[in-house]
């Protein structure tokens, strides 16, 4: 079986080389070198298909024989360890819920850690343990005592705590919010978030030294997410931009949408919508729409689009329309919401409707700005 295990792991680096989600021979090396199996645990979770809400079944790795569980660990694909704080080994049958913890594609860890330029002798803060397989990669490749890693759930960080103690790391394992950084380890080189952000806190952005780099998916309540590589500079701030791709993570805990019971649809001012709004299903749309409205929440889909704002309680609903090809919007509330969103789509529109990776941020001590093509185009401030 470890023979078997070898063979699939090398498959996998071969693969992930072949498609160029690995091509420094450091990381490389990582992936040839980490046992993924070790950090699976005892169980995964398989999704349904599609379409539907998303049904979560547990795998229990004694149910099925070993080179199926060896086959399930060397796919390039996420696997879910966490519903709702459930482990997949502790869920009593299938679930329906949000991922809350999982070992991400492995081809994916490995770019974001070559995309940070994490190199040898670099101290790296990871964001977001998860089972603990990045972080793995992470000490194999720089040496587990320049690497310091954060889980904020505690099962899930005592879990890949034993993992990667029985895989021979014993790197600087913290448990609690990322969000805030560890101090006592700073400054560091790189920090690497495999969790989503909404904006960056200053706090963690003063544990970078100067030159050194923040890779972190920025997110929201519209479920955009962009990468973006920001280098930190002399005086308090960074700048970067989003790289290509479609790098999507679940969002940080404390940056998630606050909790709420049923809503009301109230009735408001109705009028023509400017713009599609099966935009905001489209990657790039809805990753401008939520720079527009950062603070809603987006329910529904296609021309059927809801945005309810956390802070304000304003609302925005469109529709097709009854007597036309086009849509209708419906808006109550202090902040009329798609007047923001129909704004900023024209202005992606005009650009010629790019990917995220036109786009850049900029973060000065008071402000953080995201912004379309250059620095001085078109932009829009984060929620800080
Ligand atoms: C996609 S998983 C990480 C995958 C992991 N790097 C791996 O290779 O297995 C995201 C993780 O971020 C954690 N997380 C969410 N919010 C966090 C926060 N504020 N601080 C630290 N970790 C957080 C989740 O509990 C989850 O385990």
């Amino acid at each position: 079986m470890t023979d078997l295990a070898a063979t699939l792991r090398h498959g996998l680096a071969d693969a992930l080389a072949a498609e160029d989600w690995v091509t420094d021979p450091l990381w490389r090396g990582a992936v040839e070198a980490t046992p993924r199996e070790n950090f699976l645990g005892q169980a995964l979770y398989k999704p349904s298909e599609p379409p539907g809400p998303t049904t979560w079944t547990p795998v229990r790795r004694d149910s099925i024989a070993p080179e199926d569980w060896l086959a399930l660990a060397y796919e390039d694909t996420t696997w879910v360890t966490q519903i709702d704080g459930i482990l997949a080994e502790d869920a009593p049958g299938p679930l329906t819920g949000a991922p809350t913890s999982s070992s991400t594609l492995p081809g994916l860890v490995a770019q974001m850690i070559e995309r940070s330029g994490a190199a040898p002798a670099d101290r790296v803060l990871e964001i977001g343990t998860g089972t603990g397989y990045s972080t793995a990669l992470l000490c194999h490749g720089l040496g587990e005592h320049n690497v310091t890693s954060i889980e904020v759930d505690p099962h899930a960080a005592d879990r890949a705590r034993k993992a990667l103690a029985d895989t021979g790391h014993t790197p600087t394992l913290i448990t609690g919010d990322g969000l805030r950084g560890h101090p006592g380890g700073a400054p560091y080189d790189r920090v690497i978030a495999t969790c989503a952000m909404r904006h960056i806190p200053y706090g963690l952005l003063r544990q970078i030294r100067p030159g050194g780099t923040l890779l972190v998916t920025l997110a929201g309540w519209s479920f955009g997410h962009g990468l973006v590589r920001l280098t930190v500079d002399d005086n308090g701030g960074a700048s970067g931009r989003f790289l290509p791709g479609y790098t999507s993570f679940m969002i940080a805990r404390a940056h998630d949408r606050p909790p709420h019971g049923p809503f009301e649809l109230l009735p408001g001012e109705r009028r023509p919508s400017r713009i599609d709004p099966a935009i905001l299903d489209d990657w790039a749309g809805r990753f401008v729409a939520q720079l527009a409205v950062p603070s809603a929440e987006r329910l529904g889909l296609g021309t059927e689009q809801i945005l309810l704002d956390v802070a304000t309680g304003s609302q925005a609903r469109t529709r097709r329309a009854q007597d036309s090809d086009g849509w209708t919007v419906e808006q109550r509330g202090p902040v009329r919401l798609w007047d923001a969103v129909e704004d900023a789509v024209e202005t992606w529109q005009r650009a010629g409707s790019p990917h995220p990776s036109e786009f850049g941020l900029t973060i000065t001590p008071d402000a953080q700005r995201v912004w379309l093509g250059t620095p001085d185009g078109p932009s829009w401030a984060l929620p800080i």
